[in-house]
């Protein structure tokens, strides 16, 4: 009788082992579907907000042109920020902002692929040349932060980086006052 016993405790654990074997099986081919679905689906449709730009013109005009580098206030007091990512700095270094104002930071690059991250946020992004690089953010408190480069774009690679300033903004309007620009020079 001992025998059977053993017997029908295999079939048992012969039973939950095969249940447990398809549930496995389904997360599997599950994954393999998403995989498979979402492959196609963004080979078929690439995200439509990609923007090109002429990279052999950035310098002679449009909106990259030096002059329009920098962090413009819009009239809704909202914050641009333009920059040009390049062998091996970041055009301007030092970007001034004020916090608790949504911001859009606007990159390109006129040479090789880089990217950038500024510290202690989500802001993170690739720059490719012939491309616009967009990220819109907002920083909550003054603080300094550290934005490097974060592609390797050859030997001067470790040192591309920038620094980006957010300041109050009752401290920034004092310094910056109701201007359409503002730059890190003289802070
Ligand atoms: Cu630019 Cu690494």
């Amino acid at each position: 009788m001992a025998e059977s016993v053993e017997l029908a405790a295999a079939r048992v654990v012969d039973r939950f082992e095969r249940r447990w074997s398809w549930v496995v099986a389904g997360v599997i081919a599950v994954v393999l579907a998403v995989m498979v679905y979402s492959g196609l689906h963004w080979t078929a449709m690439s995200p439509a907000s990609v923007e090109t730009i002429d990279a052999s013109r950035l310098h002679l005009s449009g909106e990259f042109v030096e002059s329009n580098l920098g962090t413009e206030i819009r009239p809704d007091r909202t914050a641009v920020v333009r920059l040009i990512a390049q062998q091996y700095s970041f055009v301007p270094s030092c970007i001034v902002l004020p916090a608790g104002t949504p911001v859009k930071i606007r990159v390109t690059s006129p040479d090789v692929v880089h990217g950038f991250l500024v510290t202690g946020t989500n802001v993170n992004t690739m720059v490719i040349p012939g491309y616009v690089a967009e990220v819109r953010t907002r920083f909550d408190a003054a603080a300094d932060h550290l934005m490097p480069c974060h592609e390797y774009c050859s030997v001067g690679h470790e040192g591309m980086w920038a620094r980006v300033k957010v300041l109050e903004r009752a401290e920034f309007d004092r310094l910056h006052g109701q201007q359409p620009r503002a730059s890190c020079a003289g802070q």
